[in-house]
């Protein structure tokens, strides 16, 4: 119908020419019809209605042409000067008729004188003034995502009031990816779209589609209206939880306190609210790991309910289901591996164990067995065993966690007699445990160890004439040894010293060592003893030694002084004779004595007791000689008597007197006859002892000749035995003198060189006394009243010298 253009001028040059088409239609019968479009501006000619009716100006205004319209509202104004139709006012066709067709303005023209009525008819065209338009700004829609495809919803209607082509003609949905439009008619003829779900939603994939749906209309220009749609998909539980991993696996020490959180688990689910709720379960499967752990149902977090023990369980299987609310599960596993950790201490079992050993036992004798074990796994179950470095044992492996214990060395009980044996078995955990076990193991004697005097001689004194029986001195030996082994008894070891068995002398107490004396010593007789004592323990075989205890026998001044010169013989005398000329100073005698004792008790001192003449003699204190200390006048008697004392020093002391009897004369016959017959006497004298060696020899004859004859009768065996004890027995008592003394640098002591030697019987026990005191019958008292000591037996050294001093002695008849 023309050509499109734009701006104003174009709009109001497309709006004559229509008016200029229309008028050519105009009816020469009083009516006329005219189109014109809408929306024309104020002023825009309709139509010249003057010359479409056939009618000029003049009439028009001689006949007040004029409007007449029904209805009040003038759209349309006319020009009586140029007779031409104007538009009055905005015709909005969709204002004036809507949807009706064709819309058409119907009003006269009126003109008087004369009246004439003119019918116009101002057809209305649309022109595309209006957009469809929807109701709603926006549009929501909820569908769960489980809809299914073909599913449809009803979308708001667009309304666009333009008619014919300018009128909506379609729809089209953006994007299109899930929905398509379906126009669906009504009964009535009306129209609606519809949204029609094509591909099934996802909510996890997409929550939210926005469309927008558009309404077009067929004008031109077209126009279009837009609506909003948002479709928001509902979760469906389309989707199971899913766990994390398909096995958890986790390592836990097996000292975990109670209560500690082991791992957590955790399972998604893609869909949404309720639908992801997740309640976490071990399945019954599980068995018996149930016990040791729980799981929080809401949290997933796995927790340790009991304590692990490695030594019984290394691992745990757990089966663990996620469900969410809808009931769709997910399971897994856990796997929980128990680590070990060092909380078992090694165990020492002994086997065996002899709790006494024998102090010599050889080094590598076996005293225990045992057995260490440890339950911990790896290093922590890794046992080493020892003992203390010092002790003379040694741990020997034996096999696979079997030990020995040896010994590494030999014993000494006396040093040690018991060991505590701590045996620690260490394993090798961090930190490590160790134990210990102890064992006490006792050495046992064995006799190796002899008694030990403490000295190798003793010395004991005692003072001679002892009583029997008294105790000299204890000798005690100790022994390092225990029990019957340190048992010590005391022997005497018969060792004759000087040809006499100890046991004559003394006694032992075999339990106390206590010496006692069996007899009275005489130190004249021994001065000193020698006796060894054994000591032997109660071993098997026993142990001993030996001792020696030298008893010193002390002196005591039991002997007086003996007068050795000049010899008093009872019924003789002795006279010295001193020329009358002789000087001051003449040597009339010595005397001469010894005393048996010794030391002080033998210090002999000599005194004139008694003088016919005091003036003429003296003697010396220490050497016993008799000198003249003045002349001899011829006024001295030729017989002189004098009486010296000889005394000991001891305490009390012991004296001796002996008389001198000192003829002055110048030759032997004078002497003689003053002290009677010399030669009368020493016939006598001869005589006497002639008779007293007869007497001797009958005598011993006829002992003799008995003894025979008892013998002869007697049996021959019993006669022989009984001559051979007498024989000994009687061995006749020879008095004897003191063999050998000499004056030693005028001191006046005697050094005496005697050894004495104890005579015996051969059966000693019976005669064991029979010479232990000077016997009676070995006193002598000569016929001055002088005590002579009591002469033991004793053999003479050196006779010469006695026979010496002897031949120079003058005997005489008292
Ligand atoms: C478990 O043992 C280890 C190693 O012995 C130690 O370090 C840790 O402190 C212990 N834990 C507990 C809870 O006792
Ligand atoms: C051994 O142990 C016991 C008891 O503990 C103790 O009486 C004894 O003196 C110990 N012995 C040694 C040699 O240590
Ligand atoms: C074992 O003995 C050793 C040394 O005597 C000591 O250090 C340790 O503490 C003891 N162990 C036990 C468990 O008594
Ligand atoms: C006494 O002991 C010594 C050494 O101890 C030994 O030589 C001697 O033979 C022993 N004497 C006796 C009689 O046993």
């Amino acid at each position: 119908m023309g050509i499109l253009c734009c701006g104003d001028a174009f709009r109001e040059i497309w709006r004559w020419l229509l008016v200029l088409i229309v008028c050519t239609e105009i009816s020469v019968h009083g009516q006329v019809r005219y189109s014109v479009p809408e929306e024309m501006v104020k002023g825009s000619p309709v139509g010249n209605i003057a010359q479409d009716l056939g009618l000029d100006i003049k009439r028009l205004k001689s006949g007040r042409a004029r409007i007449f319209t029904e209805d009040s509202r003038e759209y349309i104004a006319l020009n009586a000067d140029k007779g031409t139709l104007v538009v009055k006012e905005r015709i909005d066709r969709e204002e004036l008729c809507a949807q009706v067709t064709p819309c058409s303005l119907h009003f006269q023209v009126i003109l008087d004188n004369p009246m004439e009525l003119h019918r116009v008819d101002v057809e209305i065209l649309d022109i595309n003034d209006n957009a469809p338009s929807f109701s709603r700004k926006e549009m929501q829609f909820q569908m769960s995502e489980s809809a299914i495809p073909g599913a449809r919803y009803s979308l708001d209607s667009a309304h666009d009031p333009d008619v014919g082509v300018n009128t909506l003609q379609t729809y089209t949905l953006h994007p299109s990816d899930h929905f398509t439009l379906k126009t669906v008619s009504r009964q009535d003829g009306s129209k609606y779209v519809e949204m029609v779900l094509q591909t099934p939603l996802d909510r996890e994939k997409q929550e939210q589609h926005n469309l927008i749906l558009t309404a077009l209309d067929g004008g031109s220009p077209q126009k279009s209206g837009t609506v909003k749609i948002t479709v928001m998909v509902l979760d469906a539980n389309d989707n199971a939880p899913v766990f994390s991993e398909a096995v958890y696996r986790v390592s836990l020490a097996e000292n975990v306190t109670k209560g500690t959180t082991v791992l957590k688990v955790s399972a998604s689910d893609k869909d949404q609210g309720t639908n992801s709720d997740i309640t976490y379960t071990f399945a019954q499967s599980s068995g018996k790991a149930l016990d040791v752990f729980s799981i929080d149902s809401n949290t997933g977090d796995i927790v340790v309910n009991a304590p692990l023990d490695f030594e019984k369980t290394k691992q745990y299987e757990l089966n663990v289901e996620a469900v969410d609310s809808g009931g769709l599960a997910d399971t897994s596993k856990v796997s929980v591996e128990v680590l070990d950790v060092n909380d078992n201490a090694p165990v020492i079992n002994v086997i065996s164990f002899s709790s006494s050993i024998p102090e010599d036992s050889t080094p590598e004798t076996v005293i225990a067995m045992f057995n260490v074990k440890d339950v911990d796994s790896g290093k922590n179950g890794e046992v080493k065993c020892s003992i203390h470095r010092d002790l003379p044992f040694r741990v020997k492996s034996t096999s696979n966690n079997f030990y020995s214990l040896v010994t590494d060395q030999m014993f000494n009980r006396e040093m040690m007699a018991e060991y505590n044996i701590t045996i620690t078995a260490t394993d090798g955990g961090f930190p490590s445990f160790s134990t210990n076990k102890t064992m006490t193991l006792k050495i046992s004697d064995v006799n190796d160890n002899a008694p030990v005097f403490q000295q190798p001689l003793y010395t004991a004194y005692i003072i001679e004439n002892n009583s029997p029986g008294v105790s000299i001195f204890t000798v005690t030996a100790s022994d390092k040894d225990t029990g019957n082994n340190a048992r010590v008894s005391y022997f005497l070891e018969d060792l004759s010293v000087t040809g006499m068995s100890p046991a004559d002398y003394v006694t032992i107490h075999a339990e106390s060592g206590q010496i006692t004396a069996v007899r009275s010593f005489d130190y004249e007789q021994i001065k000193e003893l020698r006796v060894c004592v054994k000591a032997q323990d109660g071993g098997s075989p026993p142990l001993s030694s030996n001792v020696t205890l030298k008893i010193v026998i002390q002196d005591q001044n039991d002997n007086a002084p003996q007068i050795l010169y000049p010899v008093q013989t009872s019924g003789s005398l002795v006279a010295e004779m001193v020329p009358r000329s002789a000087d001051i100073g003449y040597l009339v005698s010595k005397v001469v004595a010894v005393d048996v004792d010794s030391g002080q008790n033998a210090w002999l001192s000599y005194k004139l007791q008694k003088a016919t003449d005091r003036a003429l003699f003296e003697v010396g204190a220490q050497n016993g000689e008799i000198r003249t200390i003045r002349q001899v006048t011829d006024k001295d008697t030729v017989k002189q008597k004098l009486t010296v004392i000889v005394e000991d020093n001891g305490q009390p002391s012991r004296s001796a007197t002996v008389n001198v009897n000192v003829a002055l004369a110048d030759s032997f016959p004078d002497a003689l006859s003053e002290f009677g017959d010399f030669t009368h006497d020493k016939e006598y004298n001869d005589n006497l002892t002639f008779y007293l060696v007869l007497a001797l020899a009958v005598v011993s004859f006829l002992f003799i000749v008995s003894i025979i004859a008892i013998l002869s009768v007697k049996c021959y065996r019993w006669r022989r035995e009984r001559m051979f004890y007498k024989s000994n027995g009687n061995l006749p008592i020879i008095p004897y003198y003191p063999p050998l003394y000499a004056d030693v640098g005028g001191t006046g002591t005697l050094q005496h060189v005697y050894n004495y030697e104890v005579c015996r019987t051969t059966d000693s026990r019976k005669s064991d006394l029979k010479y232990s005191r000077p016997s009676q019958s070995m006193m002598s008292l000569d016929s001055t009243g002088t005590l002579t000591l009591p002469h033991l037996q004793k053999n003479v050294t050196n006779t010469d010298a006695t026979d010496h001093q002897v031949s120079s002695v003058v005997y005489y008849h008292t």
